[in-house]
């Protein structure tokens, strides 16, 4: 569409509105615990095609399919293992995405063909009281256009989508900041497509071992197939150039203060709290350098601020790959194309 975009609020009378546009087709961008979602009815395949316009993204990228009762859940798959379930009880609602084979009622639009289909209840009251309100599960991928950050804030939805949606729900700023854990319960053992805000320890404890999807924390081989076609797109980047640089706090700043002597006026830093007073070139900060949940609550924002900096290089601090770091240390080798150095090295 091309029109007005509605700004609504949490109260009653803008979710029964919401709700309204949705039932009849239109696309409306609500927020999540995790990021805010571009929302379209998931039983109407016309409407979910939607979804694909504004975005600008690829058609074979399936979506997720949001629920806001647990029951609602068997209607939309053809059978719910006895792992799928336990996690379930744990997690939901929360930050946890799970794949399982589809029932029909499933559009090609949503599965993109797949045989499978990916389900989450959100914890977030603001989107189910939207899903409970339409009365129908919600498609809905982040609501960015494709390949860059997404949004954690409704200003970042209408920098994106102003204008080619009906409307955005203002929830305030989103709790976790990264997307949901994304785990494929379809096969003999649970595997981890994507790490999320539900770490790959928490899985385990509660379903046994989960295999990690190579994708997780590498890029794809040339001509190799995606376990989840979203892996294979170049994603949550900045206009910058970005690189992302492993090492010390010490040797961080060493490194970023070389490169900044080189190239003057080009370089950015992307760091942690506090060690921006090593630097001598400006900065954006993502949280603190041991607490991979405050970096992913502040990682989008930031990303997003490097472009509003006209930042050209940017030297991005490494996040530890344990807990929620993982999620973190995920989006950052995509947002930096996978280019990694060390700082540590001699030759850094
Ligand atoms: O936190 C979230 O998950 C947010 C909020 C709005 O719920 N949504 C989100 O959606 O991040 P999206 O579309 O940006 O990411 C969904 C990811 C993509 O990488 C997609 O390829 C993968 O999940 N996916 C969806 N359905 C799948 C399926 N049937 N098999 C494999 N991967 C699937
Ligand atoms: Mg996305």
């Amino acid at each position: 569409m091309s029109g007005e975009t509605l700004h609504l609020t949490a109260a009653p009378a803008d979710l029964r509105r919401a709700a309204e546009l949705l039932r009849a087709g239109e696309l409306v961008a609500i927020p999540t615990e995790t990021v805010y979602g571009l929302a379209a009815d998931a039983l109407n395949g016309r409407a979910v095609r939607k979804i694909f316009e504004a975005k600008g993204r690829p058609m074979d990228n399936p979506l997720i399919v949001h629920i806001a009762d647990i029951k609602d859940w068997a209607a939309l798959v053809t059978h719910i293992p006895e792992k799928a379930r336990a996690l379930a009880a744990a997690y939901w609602p929360g930050p946890l995405t799970m794949i399982l084979p589809h029932a029909p009622c499933i559009p090609d639009e949503v599965s993109a063909g797949l045989a499978t289909v990916a389900v989450r209840f959100p914890s977030h009251p603001v989107a189910q009281s939207v899903i409970r309100l339409t009365g129908r599960p919600l498609a809905a991928p982040s609501a960015n256009r494709s390949g860059i950050p997404s949004p954690t804030t409704a200003a970042h939805v209408l920098a994106d989508m102003e204008g080619r949606i009906a409307a955005v729900v203002d929830g305030g700023p989103c709790a976790v900041g990264v997307e949901s854990t994304v785990v494929d319960l379809s096969g003999e053992t649970p595997r981890l497509l994507r790490p999320g805000g539900v770490t790959l320890e928490m899985l385990e404890a509660v379903a046994g071992p989960v295999d990690v999807d190579e994708a997780v924390t590498h890029a794809l081989r040339e001509g190799a197939a995606a376990a989840s076609p979203g892996m294979k797109y170049k994603h949550y980047a900045p206009a910058a150039h970005v690189v992302l640089v492993k090492g010390s706090p010490a040797a961080y700043a060493a490194y970023v203060n070389r490169r900044g002597a080189a190239f003057p006026g080009r370089v950015t830093a992307m760091c942690f709290d506090g060690e921006e007073s090593a630097l001598t070139v400006p900065f954006v900060t993502y949280g603190r350098r041991e607490d991979g949940t405050d970096q992913a609550h502040r990682l989008f924002d930031a990303l997003r601020r490097l472009d509003e900096l006209g930042a050209e290089e940017v030297y991005a601090a490494c996040p530890p790959e344990d807990g929620v770091g993982l999620a973190v240390y995920n989006r950052m080798l995509r947002a930096s194309g996978f280019e990694v150095v060390d700082a540590d090295e001699p030759a850094g």
